[in-house]
């Protein structure tokens, strides 16, 4: 079969590790199902795994991709949530939390090998591609919004780097349930596109705002950590799922502790509030923004965009 896969790990140059071409088509195995896919999302964890973080060199090659929906052997439309043993999920007690592509081979590919426990019925309403979008920058935008920050209709949250994928989740998700949403951007484009996306207000990345938020989702890193603990009401929380620009940060622990704000960390997030996702998005007529969508073939171009960080949305890839 065609799949996207790292054949080496080259920190500097990641792409140059990315290989378009054949792998062997998963096997049956008990309590797993072999999906079609037909249609995966790229994350920055990708990147990340190109780079070596995440991923050693005796793991290569490996398939990558942590996102896709598809056909299940059954017939029936599926979504795959991403995160392989932290529930049990039919691979046993000792089985440590893995994310597709790490351990197991991953989703950019035609088709990919799931513990059955993981695959979700794809609601109707969302086409392949949207639903693909959608069990790992958006399951993680849900969790550090709802279940970790907590925040209900009528509150407040700074997202930072509104173009990122799990920064538009955010945005989406956030107007949706009624949030006022402030986002930073380094791209005056990036931050028109985040009001028309539902965002109250757009601030150049590190400018003030226009008032202290109740929680803040911070995915960016060192370039906004400091910004993020300036941000925050006293007694706020701070969700941090990534840290694409380096993960040094000051700690800003004075701040910290004086204001009393709750730092979170989140990771991905449970095949229940994945199903709460899905069923958000088919009531409320949310969809995930979609940068652009392109064959298999073209997964480099996709990643290189990412890596420029050109894109608002995700990136989506059809098999
Ligand atoms: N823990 C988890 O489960 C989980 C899940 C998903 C993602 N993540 C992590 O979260 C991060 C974001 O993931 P993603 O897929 O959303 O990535 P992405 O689509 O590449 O978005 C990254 C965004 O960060 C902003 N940014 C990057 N470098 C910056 C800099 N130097 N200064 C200011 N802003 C900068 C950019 O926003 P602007 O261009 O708008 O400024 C960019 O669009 C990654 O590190 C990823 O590994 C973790």
């Amino acid at each position: 079969m065609l799949a996207a896969y790292a054949a080496q790990l080259v920190p500097d140059a990641p792409l140059d590790g990315l290989v378009v071409g054949e792998r062997p088509a998963p096997e049956a195995r008990e309590n797993w199902s072999v999906v079609e896919v037909r249609a995966a999302s790229l994350n920055h964890h990708d990147l990340w795994a190109l780079r070596g973080v995440g991923l050693r060199a005796e793991q290569t090659p490996m398939i990558l991709g942590t996102d896709a929906a598809g056909v299940a052997p059954d017939g029936t439309e599926v979504v795959v949530h991403g995160v392989i043993g932290a529930d049990g999920h039919g691979v046993g007690p000792r089985e440590p939390r893995s994310l597709l592509s790490e351990r197991y081979p991953g989703t950019l590919a035609q088709y990919v090998s799931v513990p059955t426990a993981n695959l979700l019925p794809k609601p109707a309403a969302l086409t392949f591609a949207e639903a693909a979008c959608l069990p790992t920058a958006y399951l993680t935008a849900y969790r550090m919004l709802f279940s970790v920050a907590r925040l209900t209709p009528g509150q407040s949250v700074l997202v930072q780097g509104a173009g990122g994928g799990v920064a538009t989740a955010a945005i989406v998700l956030g107007a949706a349930a009624g949030l006022e949403v402030t986002v930073t951007s380094r791209s005056g484009a990036k931050r028109e596109r985040a009001l028309a996306l539902g965002a109250a207000h757009a601030v150049e990345t590190g400018a003030r705002v226009p008032a202290r938020v109740d929680a803040v989702v911070e995915s960016v890193g060192q370039a906004t950590w400091a910004h993020s603990v300036r941000s925050v009401k006293p007694g706020g929380t701070i969700a941090v799922c990534g840290a694409t620009s380096g993960d040094a940060p000051s700690a800003e622990l004075t701040r910290v502790f004086f204001q009393e704000i709750s730092v979170r960390g989140v990771t991905m997030g449970t095949r229940a509030e994945l199903a709460a996702l899905l069923a958000f998005c088919a009531r409320t007529g949310v969809r995930p923004v979609i940068d652009s969508e392109r064959p298999l073939a073209q997964t480099a171009q996709a990643l290189a965009r990412m890596a420029a960080g050109e894109q608002t949305g995700k990136l989506v890839i059809v098999p």
